[in-house]
């Protein structure tokens, strides 16, 4: 049985804590967040210890699994001092927000032979799954281009949480798609062209981009556009929006956000990813889910994750050169990055 610590219990965070209380193989939770409201909240719903901050925690238990659920340019110092202790870590995306502290946790890891997986669900949707499948059959021959479209309502950077200002929308959501393209054609970026915006949000007093839009070239010769905001009206039935189309030789792919379910109230309109979290009956499933498991069954079986901390790295890196580009407005080559 193991023992299991989550740093950071906000909205994404509580998902890890409740995933593992429901796991057969672990035995103890217990949690760390620097806001008090919090922890005494999460202490009272659940019965589980909450400390103040991670020394705490880590020095307290004997934790055998991590997770590191703080806010997207917090992820460092605490995934730090958890691989220091040679503890087995997943860590949310993006890796960090820093490409050089990326590489310092991934050399930390190895010096202390802890393993990092990377919390990129996409890899779990059934959606991408089936479409990978099709593709790796070869009946799909080569990629020629592909779009990806993830964007967020503006509630979430203006009120969901407090460090918008320190992420933006590639940092946040553009991670995903750079994953998902590596995972589905199983090559590299090469080449990255970038473009932003960036009005609406810092005229609401927040400094970052609202739009980023990048074309990634990728050593397997496919192109991909890229498209991330997160300023969607919040009238839009869904917190975020995303799309996926892939063109290949003999193939046309397309997926959208909408999963055949639509609800209507007086006064609004939902489409819910009834896919993404499901926690009924105390079991727990969904992509959104899954890669918590997965991570506790792997640490258990030993087997190679299915995204690990290399794969946290390289999503950095194009996340970085992105944008690189849109500052510099110019191509950015990986080969400059890596
Ligand atoms: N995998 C996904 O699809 C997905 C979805 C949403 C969010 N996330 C990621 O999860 C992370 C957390 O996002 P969120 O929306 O839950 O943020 P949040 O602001 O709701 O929660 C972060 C929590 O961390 C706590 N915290 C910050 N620094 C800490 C520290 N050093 N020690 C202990 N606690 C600390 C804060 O008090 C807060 O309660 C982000 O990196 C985000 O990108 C991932």
């Amino acid at each position: 049985m193991l023992e299991a610590g989550v740093i950071g219990a906000g909205i994404y965070g509580i998902h890890h804590i409740k995933t593992y209380l429901l796991n057969k193989n672990i035995d103890k939770v217990v949690f760390c967040d620097l806001n008090k409201e919090i922890r005494d909240k999460i202490e009272e719903n659940y019965g589980i210890k909450g400390y103040k901050t991670v020394s705490e925690m880590i020095k307290n238990e004997k934790l055998n699994i991590v997770s590191v659920t703080t806010p997207d340019p917090y992820h460092f110092e605490p995934a730090m001092q958890v691989i220091e202790k040679g503890i087995d870590i997943l860590i949310e995306k993006p890796l960090s927000t820093d490409i050089n502290e990326c590489r310092k946790l991934l050399e930390k890891a190895k010096e202390k032979n802890v393993r990092i997986s990377v919390d990129f669900h996409k890899r779990w949707d059934p959606a991408y799954l089936a479409i990978k499948e099709e593709i790796e059959n070869e009946k799909a021959k080569k990629i020629i281009r592909g779009y990806i479209s993830l964007d967020d309502i503006i509630d979430v950077p203006l009120k969901w949480f407090n460090w918008a200002h320190k992420s933006s929308p590639v940092w946040f959501l553009g991670i995903h798609c750079y994953d998902l393209i590596r995972f589905i054609t199983k090559s590299e970026v090469s080449e990255v062209y970038a473009v932003g915006s960036k009005e609406l949000l810092n005229s609401k007093g927040i400094s970052t981009y609202d739009s980023m839009q990048a074309v990634l070239t990728m050593t397997d010769g496919s192109n991909w556009t890229v498209e991330n905001s997160w300023i969607l009206p919040n009238g839009f039935p869904k917190a975020n929006d995303g799309q996926l189309i892939i063109l290949t030789e003999n193939r046309y792919f397309k997926n959208e956000s909408y999963r055949g379910i639509n609800y209507y109230t007086e006064t609004t309109q939902k489409i819910p990813n009834y896919l993404f979290m499901n926690y009924e009956n105390g079991k727990v499933s969904g992509f959104g889910l899954e890669p918590i498991n997965d991570f506790v069954d792997d640490i258990i079986s030993g087997k190679k994750f299915k995204a690990d901390g290399t794969d946290g790295l390289r999503a950095s890196e194009i996340a970085h050169a992105v944008h690189l580009s849109v500052e510099k407005g110019c191509k950015i080559k990986m080969n400059d990055i890596y």
